[in-house]
């Protein structure tokens, strides 16, 4: 299909009108848990649909730090990290509905009163509804490392969605990253050391030692069995 032919998702839309995603539009498989969890609980946990820009003191009933994780999976991550710093706020974001089914059906098992939830585009969350300097800590991990050359516009870290990161985050703000994906995990480096509203948290060009926050998800044990090593990077909004 050309450049200019319409898109089989977005009927009427022109592939090259279309915006580039960092993820692979996947439906996947709900199980009936994973489907009720999505009526029933993504109400409680989810965000309010307006007004925008989001109040995070009306969502959480509470102003406290705020951290969000963008492509939380299952939410494994996120709901250790919520667990382990109770005294800030959460929000976790994923496109894909049965991690965040998932994720749901955990928060109903074990409820976390600083946890939310966004079954959407962060990007667009980010662009749309995220207050400007709201965000105290953002921590993206094992972010789809779109490996052919001709995927690479696809990354999520690179210079217009750092640009959009610097502008919601609070100045000192912490953002933490890891790839087991290590040509990535150098572009990761590269473009935040260009990116003058971030500087290495460590020494200019390093990467971190592993983030203690960060349980070995099941994205991360599949990749370790096939000798993956794991890059962690962290990073302070200026
Ligand atoms: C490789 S998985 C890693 C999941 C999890 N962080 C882990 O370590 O197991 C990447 C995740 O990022 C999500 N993702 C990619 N782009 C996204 C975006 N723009 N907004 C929200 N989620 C996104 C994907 O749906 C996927 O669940």
């Amino acid at each position: 299909m050309g450049e200019g032919s319409s898109s089989p998702e977005q009927p009427g839309v022109k592939r090259s009108q279309r915006p580039v995603r960092s993820y692979a539009l996947r439906k996947g498989r709900l199980t009936k848990g994973q489907r009720r969890a999505l009526d029933q609980l993504l109400p409680r946990y989810g965000l309010p649909e307006g007004p925008d820009p989001l109040d995070w003191r009306a969502i959480f009933g509470r102003q406290a730090p705020l951290a969000m994780e963008i492509g939380v999976g299952g939410g494994e991550a996120l709901r250790g990290l919520a667990r382990r710093y109770p005294e800030w706020n959460w929000v976790g974001v994923d496109v894909y509905p049965p991690g965040i089914g998932r994720l749901l059906l955990a928060l109903e098992a074990e409820p976390q009163p600083n946890v939310r939830v966004a079954l959407t585009d962060a990007v667009a969350l980010l662009a749309e509804r995220v207050p400007q300097r709201s965000l105290d800590a953002v921590y993206i991990f094992f972010p789809d490392p779109w490996p052919k050359a001709r995927h690479h516009k696809r990354r999520l870290i690179q210079q217009p969605f750092l640009d959009l990161l610097a502008q919601r985050m609070r100045p000192k703000g912490e953002l933490f990253l890891a790839t087991d994906w290590e040509e990535y995990a150098r572009w990761m480096v590269a473009a935040l050391e260009d990116h003058p509203a971030f500087v290495n948290a460590h020494e200019p060009g390093a990467f971190a030692p592993r983030c203690p926050d960060r349980p070995l998800t099941k994205f991360e044990g599949r990749g370790a069995e096939q000798g993956h090593e794991v890059f962690d990077l962290r990073y302070r909004r200026t």
